[in-house]
Parts: structure tokens; sequence; C-alpha cells
């Protein structure tokens, strides 16, 4: 099996690159399973309903989410509604929604988690103890299981990783919303990389106006964070090619496609 993740999708930017784009990455790649993550897609924060059916035609099978899960309130009306949007797995028990999703392709089954940190991020449960119970709940169904793990420092992350090498068929990092170069194959067959940066806008600054932060910067005073409309934009995206016996990754690829890395199909 092949799995193609694409990160952060930013705004209209972003949701406009996952249009143009993921057609013609599946032709090149033929990923079985799409997964994109979705939790800055509505201008920067959170999703709507309109954009979460969006993502699924335009040929994703499962979206992810993050610190930004709740922005659009929205939410709270269709995500018992939404069978493929996985928000993190250790929000408080009884929040809605569901971090453990099934995803069929060709008579197989794959298991997306998804989980935030708790370094430089709010409180929430312990992912490590969580995604040990939900390794165990998908293990009765697939040896092949994706985690996006939601999180700022790039320790929390290698940390995850690791401590899942050979559980899980790999651990990909979202949130910083800038590719990290560390993409690899753990000795134990799970498939790494820290962060796999975002998807929206290239002249930003993770996807924001940058005249804003860089003004928040300069004063130190309340701005208001937008995402950036006009110029240039990027996607950024991961691709693990997988043993379906086993569950192990057996090749790892980065995405970048930007004006500094053009597409090639
Ligand atoms: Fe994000
Ligand atoms: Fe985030």
């Amino acid at each position: 099996m092949k799995i193609l993740f694409i990160g952060d999708i930013v705004g209209s930017p972003g949701r406009d690159m996952v249009q143009n784009y993921l057609p013609k990455l599946k032709q090149k790649y033929q990923p079985h399973v799409t997964i994109v993550n979705g939790e800055n897609a509505a201008s920067g924060k959170g999703i709507t309903e309109k954009i979460y059916k969006q993502l699924l035609e335009w040929g994703a099978q499962a979206i992810t989410m993050g610190n930004h899960t709740w922005d659009k309130k929205e939410l709270f009306e269709f995500i018992d509604n939404a069978p493929y949007m996985v928000r993190p797995a250790n929000f408080p028990e009884g929040t809605p929604g569901k971090g453990l999703v099934f995803i069929k392709s060709n008579g197989l089954e794959l298991a997306v988690i998804n989980l935030q940190g708790r370094t430089f991020l709010p409180p929430l449960d312990d992912p490590f103890r969580v995604v040990d119970e939900l390794i165990d709940e998908a293990k009765k169904r697939t040896n092949l299981i994706f985690v996006d793990f939601h999180a700022e420092a790039t320790s929390e992350k290698q940390a995850m990783g690791w401590y899942l090498d050979g559980r899980v068929t790999a651990v990909v990092g979202t949130h910083t919303h800038t590719q990290t170069a560390d993409e690899r194959i753990l000795p134990m067959g799970t498939g790494y990389i820290t962060d796999v940066g975002m998807t929206g806008p290239y002249d930003g600054i993770l996807g924001t106006d940058r005249e804003a932060v860089i003004k928040r910067f300069l004063t130190n005073l309340p701005v208001r964070f937008e995402v950036k409309k006009e110029g240039r934009t990027q996607l950024n995206a991961f691709l693990v090619d997988v043993d379906n016996q086993s569950g192990r990754t057996k090749k790892v690829e980065r995405v970048l496609i930007n004006d500094d890395h053009p597409f090639f199909g």
C-alpha cells in the first residue's frame, strides 16, 4: 500500500493547491490512500462542513486535525456525521469526534490515528498512553497504522517516532508548517518525518500574512493574523510505501512543490 499525506492545508491558497495538484500527485505516485491535515483549511482556523466534503471530493480519504480543530464552531454540528475526520485522540474523554478511523482500500484496512503533543501546546491527556490503547484496538483489525502527531517540539515528535517504531507503519509530524529533511525508516520499519510542512501561501510566515507577523515581533502589540491570500503557493507532502503483510514501511519520500522546487509529473 502507498499512502500520500498532505501537510496542514492553510486557507483558500492551500485548498487551491490540493485541488490543482492532488490529481497530478495521484497520477505520479499512485497512492492507494490519501490523508490530508485540515486543521487550518478554513481561513487558517479550523474546518467547515463544506470544506470537509470538498477535500473528500478532491481525493482525500481521511482528514486529520490538530490544535485548531474547534476554531469553526459549526464543526460541533457535523463532526458526528463526518466519518473520515480524525481529531486528536488525546482530547478529554467525552470530546466529540474520533481519534482513530479505519479506511478501506483494495480489501485492506488502514488505521489512521491523530494525536496532539503537549510541549508548548495546551495540556491534554498523555498522547503516549493514549496511542498504546489505540494501537491495541487497531491491531485487532489491521497491521497498517498511520499516525499524524500534531506537535510543536521536535524532541516530542522524535520520541513518539521511536516509541512507536515497529508497532505502527508511519509517524508523521504536523503543526510547525515547515517541512523537515529528516525523513527516514526507523530500524523496526516505521516511516518517520518530524514535520511534513504546510500547503498554502509560500511567501507568508507559516501561511499567515507576513506584515502582521513582523509587526507583532516589532511592537509586541496584538495584531490580527490572516491567511496570505495573494501570491505564490506551495504544497508539502510525504509518501510511504508499505509492505501489506507486516505493515512495515519500505520506502519514504518527501514531496515539496513550490517555485524553488517545481513539480515534474
Ligand atoms: Fe497547522
Ligand atoms: Fe496546529
